[in-house]
């Protein structure tokens, strides 16, 4: 690492690109290096032929409507019900994380961005998917995203990275616990009302989720002259239980895939995101929906947004709800152990089949 050029944000000796954020800060780049340009991309609905005020909009559940007393719950709860089987993804709003702690975390994250790219590297391990950079390059031909991330495994503590969460400023780190902690119990919260809604018992959710696998990804998609030419996430789907996505600096750019067209996610301010991942179709036999989702990029602002992945712990059972299935409705997906389901997802190999397609039965 002796001799990389920090500005360039180019390593020489590998021949790979550190970050695209110093990769474009020293001079405006006269074309997309060819390593992110990402021929054939679906477009977003915009720029397609659906009239964009046509396009039906994500749902909005309100946290403080659910766990009311009042009769209002029942109704939010077949919003809730109904958002989860037809969109995979509602923006929640009343979610009882403070404004002020957002606020804090975002001008930690953009102060973290804005360090010189030596620091910032003390976070990297070569061939590690933990800690900061932009895709690492694994073959010749692989496209890369379009975005820096500091990527960290956060629980269980004893997965930790000792160069990550640790090396960080003491005011950075206590902000990120802090958020990390409020966002688990509200991760517990919604799931045991969804729960309940697919006939667990009482807490059964929330236990599987409890001290479970956790790990946070936050990321700066700098701005793009091109922007149609890259994609800052590629289309995925999350192989989680849940997902709960922060837009951190109020900078749209999250699509979904819904009936065959992409659909931006105009988020509300202060909304958090939460999109359903792989484990919660499974759980749900089929009836909830993993969303296919991708983030794109902005020709003038930057984006920054921070993903928390929450699954169950490594004990758990993942497969459908058994109070689910019965002779009419059998099981649709196989039942497996939550290590065994992150290694296989870890090691699975796509070729065109996603993981959740390997998880399920034929008949
Ligand atoms: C992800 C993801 C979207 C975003 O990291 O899995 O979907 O807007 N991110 O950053
Ligand atoms: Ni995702």
């Amino acid at each position: 690492m002796a001799n990389y050029k920090p500005a360039a944000g180019f390593d020489e000796s590998s021949h790979s690109v550190l970050s695209v954020q110093h990769l474009i800060a020293k001079e405006p780049l006269s074309s997309i290096p060819q390593q992110f340009v990402r021929p054939n991309q679906e477009p977003p609905s915009t720029f397609s032929n659906t009239e964009t005020g046509s396009l039906p909009t994500t749902p909005t559940i309100d946290l403080e409507q659910l766990l009311s007393d009042e009769a209002s719950a029942d109704i939010e709860l077949e919003k809730l019900h109904s958002a989860c089987k037809e969109w995979g993804l509602f923006q929640l709003v009343n979610h009882g994380v403070s404004i002020s702690l957002l606020e804090k975390l975002k001008h930690e994250i953009e102060d973290f961005f804005q360090l010189p790219l030596e620091e910032k590297v003390k976070y990297r391990k070569p061939g590690d998917l933990e800690g900061y950079g932009c895709d690492q390059v694994i073959s010749k031909d692989q496209k890369l995203d379009w975005g820096d991330r500091l990527y960290m495994t956060t629980n269980p503590l004893h997965s930790r990275k000792s160069h990550i969460i640790p090396e960080l400023t003491s005011s950075f780190r206590s902000t990120l616990e802090l958020y990390i902690v409020e966002l688990q119990k509200l991760a517990v919260k919604v799931l045991d009302i969804l729960g309940r809604r697919l006939k667990m018992e009482m807490g059964e959710m929330g236990e599987l989720f409890e001290d479970g696998k956790q790990s946070v990804k936050i990321t700066y998609y700098p701005p793009c002259t091109q922007p149609e030419l890259v994609m800052g996430v590629v289309a995925h789907t999350d192989g989680t239980g849940i997902t709960i996505l922060n837009q951190v600096n109020g900078v749209n750019g999250l699509e979904l895939k819904k009936d065959g067209i992409w659909i931006p996610v105009n988020v509300l301010s202060n909304a958090l995101i939460v999109n359903l991942g792989d484990i919660l179709e499974i759980m749900s036999n089929g009836m909830y929906k993993s969303v296919e989702h991708r983030a794109i990029v902005n020709s003038e602002k930057e984006r920054i947004s921070i993903a928390m992945f929450i699954s169950p712990h490594l004990d758990a059972k993942i497969g459908p709800v058994t109070k689910l299935t019965n002779h009419q409705n059998r099981p649709i997906f196989k039942t497996i152990g939550m290590e065994k389901y992150v290694k296989n997802f870890i090691s699975y190999n796509h070729e065109g089949r996603s993981h959740l397609e390997y998880m399920r039965l034929c008949d």
